[in-house]
């Protein structure tokens, strides 16, 4: 890390819980390897706190903040300006202070995006189906709705699926379907699909033995994104990756999306070895990170 000075820029994360968080070994990785002088710290913030933490960075001139549970919605109220993936989500993750002018963003979306790219799939054309419909999920479905050729998602209670449908439907005027996450919608929708992503918790410690597709149901041409990177290779993924089939570890999101996070603060480009490389060695040393 840089020394600090009288210039160090302050960035952070809030949450509650937040000590288990991947945030601070990433992104003061990346500030040292391009030797900026910035430093990224962790806040726990209880929801009573909320609105003086984001006084205190106005006051504190703290230049950047992610911000995960239980703020992600509660926070939109305290910033002067959101993005339109916010406005859509209800939440945001990621804040800039620009001179007291606090300006929110949601970068989970446009990191999967790119997690996908940069690992050399594209969205074009291409058959989505989506599990999961909360948070993460939404965001996804909101990044991926415009380019996709279709979207199906599939969510354990279907209303959710189903109201998030209708609404990249009204926004997009494509024909994205929502439903219920049993067995065999899996199966049905996975015989034509072309990207699957697994934006549901099952998978992730403890339960790590669990995955909500069955090994025989996947196939070499598929491409498998599981979102959840704690552990960092899935039952899924790795019932994908004896299918044939082309997995992308949720280590990949959260990178992008932290690498999002860091190019709004610094404008700079992201170091994004540098960054995985902190988020691997993290998750190898602490197995129960989340
Ligand atoms: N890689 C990354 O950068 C990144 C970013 C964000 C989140 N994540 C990971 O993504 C996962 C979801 O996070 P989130 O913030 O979206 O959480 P969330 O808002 O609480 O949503 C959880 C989702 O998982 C579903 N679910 C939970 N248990 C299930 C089960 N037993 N069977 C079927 N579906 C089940 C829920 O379905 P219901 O709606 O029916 O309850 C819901 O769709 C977590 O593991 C999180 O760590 C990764």
């Amino acid at each position: 890390m840089m020394a600090i000075s009288g210039k160090t820029r302050v960035c952070g994360v809030i949450g509650d819980p937040i000590e288990h968080t991947l945030s601070p070994p990433i992104q003061n990785a990346a500030f040292s390897h391009l030797k900026l002088d910035f430093v990224f710290l962790a806040f726990h913030v209880k929801a009573a706190d909320l609105e003086n933490a984001i006084r205190g960075m106005r006051g504190l001139g703290i230049h950047g903040l992610n911000v995960t549970m239980p703020h992600k919605s509660t926070v939109i109220s305290y910033l002067d300006k959101v993005d339109s993936a916010v406005k859509f989500l209800g939440s945001a993750n990621t804040i800039l202070n620009r001179d007291g002018k606090l300006s929110g963003f949601s970068t989970d979306g446009v990191g999967a995006l790119k997690a996908l790219r940069e690992n050399g799939a594209e969205l074009a054309e291409k058959k989505v189906l989506l599990l999961g419909a909360g948070g993460a999920a939404k965001a996804i479905a909101f990044s991926f709705a415009q380019e996709a050729g279709s979207l199906c998602i599939l969510n354990r209670v279907p209303e959710k699926a189903a109201v998030l449908a209708d609404a990249l439907n009204r926004m997009f005027g494509k024909k994205i379907v929502g439903g219920a996450l049993s067995p065999s919608a899996v199966q049905k929708n996975l015989r034509d699909a072309d990207i699957l992503v697994n934006a549901t918790s099952v998978g992730m410690h403890p339960t790590v033995n669990q995955s909500l597709v069955a090994p025989q149901w996947l196939k070499p041409n598929l491409v498998v994104m599981d979102i959840v990177y704690n552990p960092v290779e899935t039952k899924l993924a790795k019932d994908a990756k004896t299918a044939g089939a082309k997995v992308i570890s949720g280590v990949e999101m959260l990178i992008y999306q932290g690498a999002a996070s860091f190019e709004i603060w610094t404008g700079r480009s992201a170091p994004i070895g540098v960054m995985r490389k902190a988020a691997l060695n993290k998750l190898s040393n602490t197995g129960e990170n989340k």
